[in-house]
Formats: C-alpha cells, sequence, structure tokens
C-alpha cells in the first residue's frame, strides 16, 4: 500500500490522475494538495471519501508540506502543482516563478527534512518516490526536419512558463544528485481530454462553438503541437512510478504531431458530426453554427500571434516504451470526438467556470471581447 500526496490534484492532469488513480489502486490513500487558483476546481474530484483527503494549501508553504507530509506519512508525491498556461506567463511572469520554481523547491525542501529523518533511523520500510511532472516546452521549439526531442536534448525553454518548468526541472535533478532525494521527471507534450480548462485551445474551442463564438487562431496556425490523450498520460506516470528508476527522465508523447489548423479543422468536423447524430443538440445549443446548419470550420478566424510562439514540439518517448512497457492507446480522432462529447455531456462544469470574473476578465483582455461574453 502507498500513501501519495498528490499536488495540483484539482487541475486538468491531477484530476484526472487522482481518478485514476483511486480506480486503478483501490488500496492506496491519495492526499490532494491544491491551491485552488483559478486552474483548480473540486468539482473535478469526485466526492472526498475515506480512501482520500482533500487539502487546500500552497506548495509554496514549506512548512505546511512538512506538516502534511508527517502527519499522513507519504512516501510517494506526485508534483503536478503549476501555474500552466503559456499565454497567462507572458502577461505576468512573477507568479509562475513563485510557484513553479519557489514552489517546487519547497516541496522538495519538505520532502528532503521529513524523508532524511526517518532514515537517520535506518532504512525506510516502504520506498519513497518524488515524480515531477514536467513538460515539453523545455526543449524548446524545434525546425520543421528536426527529429523529435529526446531525455537527452539540451534545455531550450523560451517562453517564461517554459522557463519556469526548466528552473524547477534542475532543482528536482540536483536533490537526486547532491542528496540522493529518489527522484524520476517526466516531460509530456500536450494532453486534451476531460476537465480541461476552457482557457486552453481544444476546451476553449469546444465551448467557444457551443456558444457561437469564433475560433481565435494565433498566426496562421502551422505551429506543430504532439497531442497526448489525459489518460495515456496517467498510465505514462503509473508506469514510472511503479518501475521507472531513481534519477531518470522519461519523456511522454504519442507521436502524434499536428498543425493548430488541422486540430481546429478536425474539433470543427467532430462538433458537427456530434450534431448531425443528434438532433436534440441544435436546439439545446441554438447558438453554434450547425444548429444553423453552417460548418463550424466558418468560426475559424485568424488573430495576432503569440509573442515568441514556438514553433513545433514533437517528442521521442521511446525509453519509456522501451524500459518501462508503456504505449499510448488512444487514438487522437477518437480521442477529439469523446473529449467533444464530454464536454456536450458536463455543460454544468464548463458554465460555472464561464461564468466567473476570472474567466470572463482574462477572455476580454486576451481576445479584446468582452461584449461576446
Ligand atoms: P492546470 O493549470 O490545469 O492545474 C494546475 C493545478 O495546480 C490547479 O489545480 C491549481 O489550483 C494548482 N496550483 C497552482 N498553484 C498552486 C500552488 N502554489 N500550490 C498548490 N496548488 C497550486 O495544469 P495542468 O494542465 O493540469 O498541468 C499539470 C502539470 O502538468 C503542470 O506541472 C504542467 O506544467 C504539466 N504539464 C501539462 C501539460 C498540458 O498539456 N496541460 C503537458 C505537460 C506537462
Ligand atoms: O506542450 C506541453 C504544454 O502544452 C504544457 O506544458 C502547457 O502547460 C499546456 O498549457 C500546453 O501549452 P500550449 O501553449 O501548447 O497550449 P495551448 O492550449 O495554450 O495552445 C496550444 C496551441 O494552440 C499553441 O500553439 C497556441 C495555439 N492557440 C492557443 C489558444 C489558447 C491558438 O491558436 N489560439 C488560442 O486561443
Amino acid at each position: 500500500m502507498s500513501r501519495l500526496l498528490v499536488t495540483g490534484g484539482a487541475g486538468f492532469i491531477g484530476a484526472n490522475f487522482v481518478r485514476y488513480w483511486l480506480e486503478h489502486h483501490p488500496e492506496d490513500r491519495v492526499v490532494v494538495l491544491d491551491a485552488l487558483t483559478y486552474a483548480g476546481n473540486r468539482s473535478s474530484l469526485p466526492p472526498e471519501d475515506e480512501r482520500w483527503r482533500w487539502v487546500e494549501g500552497d506548495v509554496v508553504d514549506r512548512a505546511g508540506n512538512e506538516q502534511l507530509l508527517r502527519e499522513e506519512e507519504i512516501d510517494t508525491v506526485v508534483h503536478f502543482a503549476a501555474e500552466s498556461h503559456v499565454d497567462r506567463s507572458i502577461e505576468s511572469p512573477q507568479r509562475f516563478v513563485e510557484v513553479n520554481v519557489v514552489g517546487t523547491n519547497a516541496l522538495l525542501e519538505a520532502v528532503r527534512r521529513v524523508w532524511g529523518e526517518s532514515e537517520e533511523g535506518g532504512l525506510s520500510p516502504t520506498p519513497r518516490r518524488f515524480h515531477h511532472v514536467s513538460t515539453d516546452e523545455v526543449y524548446g521549439s524545434l525546425g520543421p526536419a528536426d527529429p523529435p526531442v529526446r531525455e537527452a536534448t539540451p534545455y531550450a525553454p523560451n517562453s517564461p512558463y517554459a522557463a519556469s518548468k526548466a528552473a524547477a526541472d534542475h532543482l528536482v535533478r540536483a536533490y537526486f544528485e547532491t542528496y540522493r532525494l529518489p527522484v524520476t521527471l517526466s516531460n509530456c507534450s500536450n494532453n486534451y481530454g476531460p476537465y480541461h480548462y476552457p482557457e486552453k485551445l481544444i476546451p476553449l474551442f469546444i465551448v467557444n462553438l457551443l456558444e457561437g463564438r469564433e475560433l481565435p487562431v494565433y498566426g496562421a496556425g502551422i505551429n506543430v503541437r504532439d497531442w497526448l490523450h489525459v489518460e495515456d498520460h496517467c498510465r505514462g506516470l503509473e508506469a514510472i512510478l511503479l518501475r521507472g528508476l531513481p534519477g531518470e527522465t522519461y519523456n511522454v508523447g504519442s507521436r502524434n504531431e499536428r498543425t493548430n489548423l488541422e486540430v481546429v479543422e478536425g474539433l470543427c468536423d467532430a462538433v458537427d458530426r456530434a450534431f448531425a447524430a443528434e438532433p436534440e443538440l441544435s436546439k439545446h445549443f441554438a447558438s453554434a453554427p450547425p444548429a444553423a446548419g453552417v460548418p463550424s470550420r466558418s468560426k475559424i478566424h485568424f488573430v495576432k500571434d503569440r509573442p515568441g510562439h514556438d514553433l513545433r514540439y514533437a517528442i521521442d518517448p521511446s525509453k519509456l516504451e522501451r524500459e518501462l512497457g508503456w504505449s499510448p492507446r488512444v487514438e487522437f480522432d477518437e480521442g477529439l470526438a469523446a473529449t467533444v462529447r464530454w464536454y456536450l455531456d458536463h455543460e454544468r462544469w464548463w458554465r460555472e467556470i464561464l461564468g466567473r470574473g476570472g474567466y470572463r476578465g482574462w477572455i476580454a483582455r486576451q481576445y479584446g471581447r468582452p461584449s461576446e461574453l
């Protein structure tokens, strides 16, 4: 039996991971630590029960982290908590340094102290692990003909978000080299799936379509991302937690490179197909283009590019496949259709977010369209 601390468990990937872990590891205890920033949602998590505990708190608080680690006798930390949105990091980088860099260090330091105490009294009866969830963005932008990044590819982050994640990754490695803290790292490509905050490309565009708004594609839509279904990411994290070696980094991705325009067109077609198959949707989402017989692609609209917009990410996951036996299972078109279905079926979840002042303020600042909200 393991006792997990999951930081950022109310966010997109964290909530999917908590759900996955509770389903597949019923014997384990899970403690979620989350500061409930704009990106955190209690409603993304199942109701609390004796198997898992909710704690609202900030990873920057080292003493609070220490207390929780002791109180819950945590042996496994899965660190998702971060400021994660590139566009927000361009608007205000400071918080990214505070949470992603200082917060990661506060957590590492708490773990070093608490786990170090029992090491003095002999070997811990349970194996321990600090797993840090990172991103492919730390490797920087690839040219069209470059090979996909491997674990040994040098870091070259370009956005304040990517730079803060890179700094955190270096700290995690340093705690392994210096203190022999049993860490693992994973660098994953773009995730999509349920409970994705409707500010990132795929969920934003789904809710925009359902509300009849335009789809603001940055630049010419030629930037390439390597999309992975969040459940495949959770399986990859499980493989690393159960079979990964301390001190190692694993890249997680599914060799699924698409331009943004290809993703958006696929999404439009998936929405149109869902409406064609279910006439009731046209009554319920009367502003959506297919409700008026108009193709969703008509809403694609090219807007000013993101500053420093990385052209291409592509990840080589062969180490994770070869050494830990992981492989992705969700095919992209099916995963996209299932994601559209999830947003159609969970209107209450996303409408609650759309009603928040913080969300509306962000959309107004980023897209300059307050009148349409
Ligand atoms: P998210 O923004 O949806 O969720 C982040 C969560 O962290 C939220 O619940 C938020 O409340 C919480 N949080 C923020 N600051 C905190 C703090 N100081 N203390 C405690 N909790 C705090 O992010 P996500 O998309 O789920 O990403 C999770 C992790 O995975 C991040 O570390 C991110 O860098 C990484 N990642 C994300 C993707 C992706 O495509 N979304 C891909 C690769 C890696
Ligand atoms: O690559 C992994 C990263 O993927 C994670 O580390 C980040 O936490 C996660 O947010 C994601 O970053 P991106 O910047 O790639 O995701 P986002 O959904 O913001 O954008 C995806 C692409 O779509 C990107 O090229 C920018 C573009 N885009 C995005 C938005 C929100 C648009 O064209 N229009 C938009 O309105």
